[in-house]
């Protein structure tokens, strides 16, 4: 198991592009921009942040109702992003870097404007009626059945000139494809087959868990979610028909034969649900569904989960649940949701549990994900209202505070226009944090250069310790002879503890609080994190 796979060892970042970098002062980023930042990610030097992969929110053709997961064009670029040979540069570039790219796939809807929804909404006739899910009105006028779309309402809108509704389990300028119809499954795959001859390695699947239905679309349970807690209403419902539909895997299958006509690709996908659902989605022991399924719940940590207990709980339910050949994976923020640092400060320290944060992230058995951004403790924005872009603002104030342009000097230097997006507080910006060896930045880039030449953190086995103060978490790493403990606080207050039998250290390797000398007990300050060697 020493060989090394890039999307199992390395580390992935995830840039949102309108939010990288800005080539051309439009304020809006674009591909050209990422390009020209590359070095920062990967030079093949720890001066750089050394990511092995980047995940790209979508680059496609899109009218923007939803930031381009309403795709008009699957096959292209927009041209605020740049064109074809602008995506192929920027693969080659990358290419020559060591870094791989994987591009979101959206397959669970187009845009309104896409031509073949164009073409389907023609009339009942159309040849792609059927790419679609119309359905007729209930006698009395109302919607086929009654789905909530995730942006809130009905999930069904009519179409007055053809006398039908059609299905949108998202915005309405986002119609729900038919896979159905094998017609619409053929032409989907065909569209992971054009962009991994173009050098893709990858794709992030939007919301997969969605991608078919019930295929007699019954109601929901009409009771409300007993575990409803959002602000968004889709929550509400019990989405028993509508998501994590049983034959979904069949579908999963057929990516995946795509996937693997080309060597060394990779898939991971947006699934929800518990662990045991979610890890279905990785077919038979890993090796015919989903490479990798999003374990989200660090993406939902608040201050109040903050917690050894808690977080321990996720990373044990997840392996708990993985067959033997399933690979685990962990994430902190992504473009849906408020910022990792933001979500932990109600008592104003955010950035130390982002140190805490990344040590966990960053020596777990897993593929870490890690947001753009995330390496500098970038906060959320404080958008104001008449700034706001977001247009599925189902909860307030939607998702513009997660998506700002990233910080590369105290003055931002994302564009030389004015951002599409205000930045966020500039106190973490690339250029302060590049020259403080105490800075969160610095902390990123030393753990993952170490990690890189690390088997146990890469793939060693991973093994919590028990009989532990209740603020601590503490599991070891182990591959050979080679043996690592990672030591995390999760309390305010300093904590002291012996070690269980039998673990001796060797030497600190990397800490939170700087280097601190090496005892048989150790004592932990708040919020504090070390990663040491064993004997
Ligand atoms: C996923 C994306 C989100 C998007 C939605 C609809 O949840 O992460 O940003 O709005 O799908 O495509
Ligand atoms: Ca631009």
């Amino acid at each position: 198991m020493a060989d090394y796979l890039w999307w199992k060892h390395g580390v992935i970042y995830q840039i949102y592009p309108r939010s990288f970098q800005d080539s051309n002062g439009d304020g809006i980023g674009d591909l050209q921009g990422v390009i020209e930042r590359l070095d920062y990610l990967n030079d093949g030097t720890e001066q750089s942040l050394g990511i092995d992969a980047i995940w790209f929110s979508p680059t496609f053709p899109s009218p923007m109702a939803d930031f381009g997961y309403d795709v008009s064009d699957y096959e292209d670029v927009h041209p605020d992003f740049g064109d074809l040979a602008t995506m192929d540069r920027l693969i080659a570039e990358a290419h020559k870097r060591g870094i791989r790219v994987i591009l979101d796939f959206v397959p669970n809807h187009s845009s309104s404007q896409h031509p073949w929804f164009l073409e389907s909404r023609s009339s009942q006739e159309s040849s792609r009626r059927d790419w679609y899910i119309w359905r007729d009105a209930k006698p009395e006028g109302s919607p086929p059945n009654n789905w909530i779309a995730a942006f809130g309402g009905p999930a069904w809108e009519w179409d007055q000139p053809t006398q039908q509704y059609y299905l949108h389990s998202f915005l309405k300028e986002q119609p729900d494809l038919n896979w159905r119809n094998p017609q619409v499954e053929e032409r989907m795959h065909e569209v992971l087959r054009f962009w991994m001859r173009r050098g893709v390695d990858g794709f992030r699947i939007d919301v997969m868990d969605r991608v078919v239905k019930d295929p007699e679309l019954r109601d929901n349970p009409p009771q409300t979610n007993p575990r409803y807690r959002a602000l968004a209403q889709t929550a509400m419902q019990v989405h028993q028909y509508d998501q994590n539909w049983p034959d979904i895997i069949d579908v999963v299958r057929g990516i995946r034969k795509v996937v693997d006509e080309f060597p060394e690709r990779m898939t991971v996908g947006e699934v929800g649900g518990p662990p045991e659902q979610i890890v279905k989605y990785y077919g038979t022991d890993g090796h015919d569904g989903l490479h990798l399924a999003f374990n989200f719940p660090f993406v939902r940590v608040r201050q109040r989960h903050w917690t050894a207990e808690h977080m321990r709980r996720v990373v044990d339910a997840f392996e708990g649940a993985l067959t033997p050949g399933a690979w685990p994976n962990h994430v902190f923020g992504n473009h849906d949701v408020g910022r990792f640092v933001s979500r932990v400060n109600d008592d104003g320290r955010g950035q130390e549990r982002a140190r805490v944060a990344a040590l966990l992230l960053l020596t777990l058995r897993g593929t870490p994900f890690i947001y753009y951004g995330e390496e500098i403790g970038m906060e959320d924005g404080d958008v104001p209202e008449e700034l706001l872009q977001d247009p599925a603002r189902f909860f307030a104030p939607g998702r513009d505070p997660e998506r700002t342009p990233m910080q590369w000097t105290r003055s931002g230097d994302f564009t030389s226009g004015t951002p599409w997006l205000p930045y966020s507080n500039l106190r973490c910006n690339v250029a302060d944090e590049m020259q403080d060896p105490k800075s969160l930045l610095a902390l990123y880039r030393r753990l993952i250069w170490f990690r890189r030449g690390s088997n146990a953190l890469r793939f060693g086995e991973y093994k919590p310790l028990d009989n532990l103060p209740p603020s601590v978490f503490a599991y070891t790493r182990t591959d050979g002879d080679e043996r690592l403990l990672t030591v995390l606080n999760f309390a305010n207050e300093h904590v002291r503890f012996a070690l269980p039998d039998g673990i001796r250290i060797v030497e600190m390797v990397i800490g939170t609080h700087g280097e601190l000398p090496t005892a048989e007990e150790i004592p932990l300050a708040g919020n504090e994190g070390r990663l040491l060697r064993l004997s």
